[in-house]
């Protein structure tokens, strides 16, 4: 089976091809076109770069001409669009990219699967399309979509844009929607690898607001293993979520990393809250489960002790995506936040 998989460099990209290549049997080929944005680290590969199943192809998924040229020449048995802009704070300081990616570039892979008769889709998203969830509820497949950050909305609206090819024209898509991710080779933007990084620096925590906002944690693994059994078992036209194993405040988080790295509470520092922030993210998994046998397997403590080990023997990695582009980011993100 030959997948193309788009945003490969990145996190879950990465994550998700080390696991389809990581069976040195495994008879499948794998074509990564990855524009390489700050986010996007070829370093994430290093183990397959070698491999001759493997091929990687430097480009952005909005270039019609690109993508077209590529699907006709490599003629793949799935695309996987994992490639976004997905971050929310800066998509909040800086909305134009999210909605070029996220939406212009899902279109362009779309149209380039509809030409090319590409025999599978899968357009991989967020539990946050869902928006805040009161307790006790949890969002299923069908709960409605009420997303609350320029990220969220332009995720919610490329799964609408690719579902509409099932209906239209019959394409076989599938989105996933997964929950928050944490593992190795996360970008130290996001909440669990910025904390460890700073903890480990011994650089205040910033915790927006009252740090009582509730996520549900999913290790990077067991994502990329949800997202090949949608692909083998999943149904086209059909959403599945993909939930995590452990929902917690974000403070409960950050307690445990500081626990787990050995430094003192008063690191943490309330700084003011992110506009729009969600308040809790909750889903169900039933669906996924049922239809496809998958199961979360990596405990919430597991994970993160070997996501927090990964961090300390990766230091020369952490000090590479934190050079340059990050620094102008951390500053106008972070600059103006006291309280
Ligand atoms: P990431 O930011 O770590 O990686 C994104 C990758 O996409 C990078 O390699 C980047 O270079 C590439 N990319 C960006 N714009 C591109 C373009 N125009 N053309 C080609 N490549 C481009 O993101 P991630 O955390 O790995 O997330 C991957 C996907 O999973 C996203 O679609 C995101 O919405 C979804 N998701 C993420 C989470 C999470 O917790 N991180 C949870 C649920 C869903
Ligand atoms: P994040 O990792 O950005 O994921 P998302 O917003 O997509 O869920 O944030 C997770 C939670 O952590 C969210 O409630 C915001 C909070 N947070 C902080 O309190 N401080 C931070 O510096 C960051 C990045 C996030």
């Amino acid at each position: 089976m030959k997948f193309l998989v788009t945003g490969g460099a990145g996190f879950i990209g990465s994550a998700f091809i080390r696991l389809l290549l990581g069976d040195p049997d495994a008879s499948r080929r794998v074509v990564n076109l990855d524009k390489l944005t700050y986010a996007g680290n070829l370093e994430n590969l290093a183990t397959i770069a070698g491999d001759s199943r493997y091929r990687f192809v430097h480009g952005d998924i909005c270039d019609a001409a690109l993508v077209n040229a590529l699907v006709a020449e490599e003629k793949p048995d799935v695309i996987v669009n994992v490639a976004a802009e997905s971050h929310v704070d800066r998509s909040i300081l800086s909305p134009a990219p999210v909605f070029e990616t996220n939406l212009r570039g899902t279109f362009t892979l779309l149209e380039a699967a509809r030409t090319h008769q590409t025999p599978r889709y899968l357009q991989v998203s967020t539990d946050e399309v869902y928006g805040s969830i009161d307790p006790p509820h949890e969002a299923d497949e069908n709960y409605p979509l009420r997303a609350s950050s320029p990220y969220s909305a332009s995720k919610a609206g490329a799964d609408l844009l690719a579902l509409s090819y099932f209906v239209t024209y019959k394409m076989p898509v599938s989105v996933t929607r997964a929950s928050n991710n944490y593992g190795p080779y996360h970008f130290p933007e996001k909440l669990i690898p910025l904390m460890i990084s700073n903890a480990m620096e011994d650089k205040p925590l910033p915790i927006y607001g009252d740090g009582q906002q509730i996520r549900d944690w999913l290790y990077v693994d067991d994502h990329a293993r949800a997202i090949l059994a949608v692909i083998e078992r999943g149904r086209a036209g059909e959403i599945y979520n993909i939930g995590g194993s452990r929902a917690l405040p974000n403070l409960d988080v950050v307690r445990k990393i500081l626990a787990a790295v050995g430094k003192p509470e008063s690191l943490m520092q309330t700084v003011k809250d992110r506009p729009g922030h969600d308040r809790r993210y909750a889903l169900s998994s039933e669906k996924l489960m049922r239809e496809t046998g998958w199961t979360a397997r990596v405990a919430f403590e597991d994970g993160l002790r070997a996501t927090i080990e990964w961090y300390r023997s990766n230091t020369a990695w952490t000090a590479h995506v934190k050079s340059g582009e990050y620094q102008k980011y951390y500053q106008s993100n972070y600059g103006g936040r006291a309280v």
